[in-house]
C-alpha cells in the first residue's frame, strides 16, 4: 500500500502568491523609477498595454473568478501595466501597479476619471448612494455623510467598539478551533448597527428584525447562488432573480425602521447616522426621501462590516504564521507600553500584505498614459492594490510579513492604498482604523491563539473583497479577562 501511495502523482505547480516564502532580505524601500501618467495629448496614439490571459471574455472572467490573485500576479509579469479580456466590458480592461499611475488616477478631475463603483455588482443592491454615484451627485452625497465620520463622531463610536469587543471575546472558550472572522463580523456588525441606525444589541422587535435580516443577507451573499445572482445583475440598476427577493426582504425591514424613526424623530436627540440624516435638508429645504436614506444606510452596512472584520481576521492569519511578530505584539500590548508604535505597524503591514479590497477602478474618459502604454478613452483602468503592495522596490521581500517595515515610517500616499484615494477615498477609513486599533490589541492581550494548520489560508473573492478561505481559523489555548 505504501508503495502505491508513493507512486501516486503529486500535484506540484508554481507556489501560489500567498504561500511564497520570505527571502530573508532587508525591508528598506527604494524609490521606483518615475513613470509618466495622466491624460494623453488628444489626437495622439500610444502603444496598447500587453494582454494577459485568455482572449475570450468568458474564459478569462472565469479564470479571474476562480483565482484573482493568480491572474493578477501572472499579468504583472508583463510589466507595470497590462490588460485582459473581461465580461464586464467589451473593451480590454487595463490594470496598473505603479505609484505614479495611481497618483494620476487619484488626483484626476473626477469628471475625467470617475469611479467604477457605480458599475459594480453592488449598484443594483444599494441603488444610487455615496458609493455608486458619480460627479455632482457624488459630491452632494459625500458632503452629507462626512460629518458622521469625523473625529468627534468617531470618538462616540469608541465606547461601542470596546463594549462589543468585550462582549464577544467573553464568549470564547479554549480548545475548540473556530473562524476568527465569525467573532470579528459579530463585533463589526454591532458597531455598524449602533453607529448607523442607533440599534444596540438590546434592540426593540422591529430593530432586532432589521439586524437579523442584515445578518442573513450578508450570509446569503457568500453562497454560490449569490455569485450567480451577481452575474444576472451585471450592468443593472435594479436587482433581478434571487437577488431581487433578498433585497426586497431587507427593504421591508429597513423601511419599517426608517418610518418608525421618522415618526418619533426629535432633532438633535440622537447621534446615530440615520438620525443625523433625518435632519438634513437640500437647497430647497426638502428632507432626504426614504429611498435615499435606505440607499445610504445600506451602503454603510455593506461597505463597513465585512471589510473591517476580514482585515482583523487576516491580521491574525498572518501573525500566527509569523511567531516573532505575534510574540512581539503580545509583549507590547500586555506590558501596556508601545513606544515604537508596534500595534500600528502590525495593522499597516496586515493591510499591505492582505488588502481586503484588492482592486479598485476608474473609467478614463480620455486616453490615459500609464508609463510607456496608453489606455484608450472610456476604458476601465484598475489599480492593482494587491500588486502595488507587493512591489519589491517599495516593499523589499514583499511576501514576508514584517511589521518592522513601518516602524518609524509612514507609508507613502500612493504606495499604501487599502482605502483607495482622492475624492473617493473610503469614507469609513477613520472608523475602520479605530476598530482595528481597539480590536487587534484586545484579542492579542486576552487570548493565546494558535493554528492547527500552518499552511497560509487561501484568499477567496467575495463580492469586491478578498477574504481568508477558512475565515482565519484559530484555536485559543488560554484566555484572560
Ligand atoms: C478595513 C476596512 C475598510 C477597507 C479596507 C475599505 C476600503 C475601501 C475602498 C478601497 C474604497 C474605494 C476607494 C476608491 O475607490 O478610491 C472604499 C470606499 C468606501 N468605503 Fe470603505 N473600507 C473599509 C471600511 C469602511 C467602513 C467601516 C465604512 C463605513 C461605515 C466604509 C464606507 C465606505 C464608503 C461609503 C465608500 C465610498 C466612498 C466614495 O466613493 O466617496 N468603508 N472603502
Amino acid at each position: 500500500m505504501a508503495g502505491v501511495l508513493t507512486r501516486l502523482p503529486t500535484r506540484t505547480g508554481p507556489v501560489p502568491w500567498y504561500a511564497r516564502p520570505a527571502t530573508g532580505g532587508g525591508v528598506d524601500p527604494v524609490v521606483p523609477p518615475p513613470s509618466e501618467a495622466g491624460p494623453f495629448p488628444p489626437g495622439t496614439t500610444g502603444a496598447a498595454a500587453p494582454q494577459h490571459g485568455h482572449p475570450n471574455r468568458v474564459r478569462q472572467s472565469l479564470r479571474i473568478a476562480g483565482d484573482l490573485g493568480r491572474e493578477v500576479f501572472a499579468g504583472a509579469e508583463l510589466g507595470d501595466t497590462f490588460s485582459f479580456a473581461s465580461l464586464l466590458d467589451p473593451r480590454l480592461v487595463v490594470m496598473t501597479q505603479h505609484p505614479d499611475h495611481v497618483r494620476s488616477l487619484f488626483t484626476a478631475d473626477p469628471e475625467v476619471a470617475p469611479s467604477l463603483a457605480g458599475e459594480s455588482p453592488v449598484r443594483p443592491v444599494v441603488g444610487l448612494s455615496v458609493l455608486t454615484a458619480v460627479g455632482q451627485q457624488h459630491r452632494r452625497r459625500r458632503k452629507l455623510m462626512m460629518p458622521s465620520f469625523h473625529g468627534e463622531a468617531i470618538a462616540r463610536y469608541r465606547e461601542e467598539i470596546r463594549d462589543a469587543t468585550a462582549r464577544h471575546l467573553d464568549r470564547w472558550t479554549t480548545g475548540r478551533a473556530f473562524p476568527l472572522a465569525a467573532t470579528t463580523q459579530a463585533i463589526t456588525l454591532d458597531v455598524i448597527m449602533s453607529g448607523v441606525f442607533g440599534i444596540d444589541h438590546r434592540a426593540d422587535p422591529a430593530e432586532a428584525r432589521l439586524r437579523h435580516v442584515v445578518r442573513r443577507t450578508l450570509e446569503l451573499s457568500t453562497s454560490p447562488v449569490a455569485r450567480f445572482g451577481e452575474l444576472l445583475n451585471l450592468d443593472r440598476e435594479e436587482s433581478v432573480g434571487p437577488q431581487r427577493w433578498v433585497v426586497a426582504r431587507l427593504d421591508l425591514a429597513m423601511y419599517d425602521v426608517i418610518a418608525r424613526r421618522r415618526a418619533a424623530h426629535e432633532p438633535g436627540a440622537r447621534h446615530d447616522i440615520l438620525s443625523l440624516l433625518l435632519d438634513v435638508r437640500d437647497e430647497d429645504g426638502a428632507p432626504l426621501t426614504d429611498r435615499e436614506l435606505r440607499n445610504e444606510l445600506l451602503t454603510l452596512v455593506l461597505a463597513g462590516h465585512e471589510t473591517t472584520a476580514n482585515t482583523i481576521a487576516w491580521t491574525f492569519e498572518r501573525l500566527l504564521r509569523t511567531p516573532a511578530a505575534h510574540d512581539r505584539l503580545r509583549d507590547v500590548v500586555r506590558s501596556g507600553e508601545d513606544p515604537d508604535g508596534y500595534v500600528e505597524a502590525t495593522i499597516t503591514e496586515s493591510m499591505r500584505a492582505r488588502p481586503v479590497v484588492p482592486l479598485i477602478g476608474r473609467r478614463v474618459r480620455v486616453p490615459w498614459q500609464l508609463g510607456d502604454v496608453v489606455a484608450p478613452a472610456d476604458s476601465r483602468v484598475l489599480i492593482g492594490i494587491l500588486l502595488l503592495h507587493h512591489r519589491a522596490d517599495l516593499y523589499p521581500d514583499p511576501f514576508r510579513f514584517a511589521p518592522e517595515r513601518f516602524l518609524g515610517r509612514r507609508p507613502g500616499a500612493h504606495e499604501w492604498v487599502p482605502f483607495g484615494g482622492g475624492t473617493r477615498r473610503c469614507l469609513g477609513a477613520a472608523l475602520a482604523m479605530e476598530e482595528l486599533r481597539i480590536v487587534v490589541p484586545e484579542i492579542a492581550r486576552r487570548a493565546d491563539l494558535v493554528v492547527d494548520d500552518p499552511a497560509p489560508e487561501r484568499p477567496v473573492s467575495r463580492n469586491v473583497t478578498m477574504i481568508p478561505a477558512r475565515g482565519g481559523r484559530v484555536r485559543a489555548t488560554s484566555l484572560r479577562a
